[in-house]
C-alpha cells in the first residue's frame, strides 16, 4: 500500500485527479469505479476542469459506482444517481449508456446485484477504483463485520454511518437504512485502488486501515492485501500513522517514471 501525505484536501484531491487522468490518458477505454460522499468532490471538480481545459476525454470510459441507497429514485436529491449527475457526469462527456449505478428501486435485489457484477466483468473489470473511508472503516458501504470476500449486495448501515451521512438529507427526512453496495471482494478485484481521506476525524481509522491488522472489523484494512492500492491523505488525516516519516521519504524518493504529477 502506498501512502501519500499532502498538505491539505485541495492538494491531495489534485494529485488524485492527476492519477485518474493518467489512467484515462494511458487507456481511453478505462473502466472507473466511482465513489460519492464529501471526499471525492474536489477530485471530481479537478477532473471536470481537466475535461474542459485540457480536453480529458471520457467518451470511451465506462463507470461503475460503489453504492446507492435502497428506495431512493434516481432523481431524489440525496440519491447517489443525483449526486453523480450533479457533481460529475453532466459536466463531462461520458455517455449515459456507459454509466452504471446500482438501482436502489430494483424489485429483485439479488438478481440486480448479480447482474451488476456481470456487467462489471463484461466491461473487463474495474481499472481504477476511487474510494473514501467511513469513520467506522467502511469502504463502499461494507460496514464492520462485512465478509472480506463479499460481492455486490444489500447492507444495513450502522448508527455511526447514519449519523455521519445525515447532513446529505433534509432535516426531518427519513434516511434509508439499507444500501446496495459492491462487496469487499468486488472492490479487491479492481486493478488498482485510490483511497482519499481528509480531516482529523479520519485520522484514527486511516491508521487502523494502513497499520492495523487486516480484519473485517475495519473493512478498509483489506486494501493491505490489494496489489496496487494508493492512499492519499491530508496532514490532518495522517497524524495517527506510526510510520509517517517513512511514507514521506518513500514518496520523495519515488523514481521519475513512477510519478504522475
Ligand atoms: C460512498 C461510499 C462511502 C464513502 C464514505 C466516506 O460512495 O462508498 O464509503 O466514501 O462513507 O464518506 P465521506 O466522503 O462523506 O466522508
Amino acid at each position: 500500500m502506498e501512502v501519500i501525505i499532502k498538505q491539505d484536501a485541495e492538494a491531495a484531491s489534485l494529485l488524485g485527479a492527476k492519477l485518474v487522468a493518467s489512467v484515462i490518458r494511458k487507456n481511453p477505454s478505462s473502466v472507473l469505479g466511482l465513489a460519492t460522499g464529501s471526499t471525492p468532490l474536489k477530485l471530481y471538480k479537478n477532473l471536470i476542469e481537466f475535461h474542459k481545459k485540457e480536453g480529458l476525454d471520457f467518451s470511451s470510459c465506462t463507470t461503475f459506482n460503489l453504492d446507492e441507497y435502497v428506495g431512493l429514485s434516481p432523481d431524489h436529491p440525496s440519491s447517489y444517481h443525483y449526486f453523480m449527475n450533479e457533481n460529475l457526469f453532466r459536466h463531462i462527456n461520458v455517455p449515459q449508456k456507459q454509466v452504471h449505478i446500482p438501482d436502489g428501486q430494483t424489485q429483485d435485489v439479488p438478481l440486480h446485484c448479480l447482474e451488476y457484477e456481470t456487467k462489471m466483468r463484461q466491461a473487463g473489470g474495474v481499472d481504477l477504483q476511487i474510494l473514501g473511508i467511513g469513520t467506522d472503516g467502511h469502504i463502499g458501504f461494507n460496514e464492520p463485520s462485512s465478509s472480506l470476500s463479499s460481492r455486490t449486495r444489500i447492507k444495513t448501515l450502522t448508527e455511526k454511518t447514519l449519523t455521519d451521512n445525515a447532513s446529505f438529507f433534509k432535516s426531518g427526512e427519513t434516511m434509508p437504512h439499507h444500501v446496495l453496495t459492491m462487496g469487499i471482494g468486488t472492490i479487491m478485484e479492481a486493478k488498482s485502488c485510490l483511497l482519499l481521506a481528509f480531516g482529523e476525524k479520519k485520522a484514527d481509522i486511516v491508521a487502523q486501515m494502513v497499520e492495523g491488522p487486516i480484519t473485517s472489523m475495519v473493512p478498509a484494512s483489506a486494501l493491505q492485501w490489494h496489489r496496487s492500492a494508493t492512499v492519499i491523505v491530508d496532514e490532518a488525516a495522517s497524524t495517527k500513522l506510526k510510520r509517517l516519516e517513512y511514507y514521506r521519504w518513500v514518496y520523495q524518493s519515488k523514481p521519475e517514471w513512477q510519478r504522475f504529477e
